[in-house]
């Protein structure tokens, strides 16, 4: 057996290992409770871990001081965000280019809505997490959509479909680092995607947010990063993905040109409502305190992601799947399953093991493409994960004959 010992470093173990299903299955967990008792979710995108401590100590902290209407604008995050994106290519973001919103999902809807007419076209590349396309059809846009290229170690840009789909385009929606597929679009890709957007002249929505959780040694190069795009470029992200606090919603909106920010504003209004006054003091501290845990975090994930490998090599070699380069979602192809056709059911009933379908990251009839996928969220306990993969490898291997 080639799979690595599944005994994490001591403080991680003592960190995320010991993770308690019950504990887990709280009544307000969505993730836990959705597919009831006995099934391990691994479907919803947040994390099993519980919160840094510095978070909590922080929040505690903040209720002593009452929970009036938040100022809406939080100077130190603005400047610890100005100094992150910087790090990034995004240098000198104007604090009017920058707009709070109750999560990411709201900028993806704004962004279309600001920036594109009912009927317009909108490119994205397909498989996608869902709301890409779920916000452009809500809205009465058109999804024109680029199926990436699977390649022999990684998902890639099929730059044909792509120059096809952009074709009288008005906008282009990215998700960087890719869900479901796991990529962080390197300099090479990013440099051609913009040359795209110039020559098709679209708008473009980046959605960065599983940007920390890269397992990549190369620094992150935001999609705006060069400044030929920044003011067609509506970048979108938070900290939910990287500190696990989805419950407690946040995003923000990101452009070097405050006019379009402010169109985007316009058409939503009040409807955009406005983060939680605890949700700024969390990111706050997240990003001044949250950077050892977060590097552990991604240690973990890491571990978790190369021993999600190794057995799916070893034990289940017939899947098809390329390792993640970020974010903690693998995206599994089981089509030589003969029941490719209901995989995620299947896994469900058999293994009790809930997983995202496939079809789900794609628009419409388009996700029939996609049937036989599952997205794997492996973002829990080494001991949980070895639960979900020994579960799903003996309802499989039965099938398989
Ligand atoms: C790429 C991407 N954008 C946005 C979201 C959702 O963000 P939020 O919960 O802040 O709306 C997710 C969640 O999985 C995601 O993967």
């Amino acid at each position: 057996m080639t799979i690595p010992d599944s005994t994490p470093s001591d403080f991680s173990h003592e960190f995320f290992g010991s993770l308690d299903p019950q504990a887990l299955a709280h009544p307000d967990s969505i993730k836990w409770q959705h597919y009831g008792e006995g099934v391990i979710p691994m479907w919803i995108a947040d994390m099993d871990f519980p919160v840094a401590p510095p978070i909590l100590r922080a929040l505690e902290d903040r209720l002593t001081r009452g929970l009036g209407y938040p100022l809406g604008r939080d100077d130190r995050l603005i400047a610890d965000l100005q100094t992150k994106w910087a790090s990034q290519g995004l240098t000198d973001v104007p604090a009017d280019g920058i707009h709070f919103t109750p999560s990411v999902v709201p900028g993806l809807y704004a962004g279309v809505h600001g920036l594109t007419e009912p009927g317009d076209r909108v490119v994205t590349m397909t498989p996608i997490y869902h709301p890409f396309h779920l916000a452009i059809n809500d809205l009465g846009r058109e999804v024109a959509a680029a199926p990436l290229r699977e390649g022999d170690t990684r998902w890639e840009i099929d730059w044909d479909a792509l120059e096809r789909a952009a074709e009288g385009a008005r906008l282009l929606m990215l998700c960087h680092p890719h869900n479901p597929c796991g990529r962080v679009w390197d300099a090479d890709e990013l440099a051609r995607l913009r040359e795209l957007v110039l020559a098709h002249d679209l708008y473009v929505i980046s959605d960065e947010l599983h940007a920390d959780l890269r397992f990549t040694d190369a620094p992150f190069e935001a999609f705006a990063a060069d400044p030929r795009v920044r003011d067609r470029t509506l970048t979108v992200t938070g900290p939910c993905k990287a500190f696990n606090t989805a419950g407690l919603g946040i995003g923000v909106m990101v452009t070097h040109d405050p006019e379009l920010l402010a169109r985007v504003q316009r058409r939503v209004a009040g409807l955009g409502g406005h983060p939680s006054a605890l949700s700024f003091t969390m990111w706050r501290v997240a990003l001044e305190d949250g950077g050892p845990w977060l590097a552990r975090t991604v240690e973990y994930l890491r571990g978790n992601r190369d021993f999600m490998t190794a057995f799916l090599r070893e034990r289940l070699p017939w899947v098809r799947f390329t390792v993640p380069e970020a974010t903690y979602l693998a995206w599994l192809d089981l089509r030589e399953h003969p029941e490719a056709g209901r995989i995620q059911e299947f896994l469900l009933e058999e293994a009790k093991v809930a997983v995202h379908n496939g079809p789900t990251f794609a628009p419409g009839e388009q996700g029939a493409a996609y049937q036989g996928f599952i997205r794997v969220n492996f973002a829990t306990s080494r001991a949980i994960l070895t639960e979900a993969l020994e579960r799903m490898a003996r309802a499989l291997d039965t099938r398989q004959g």
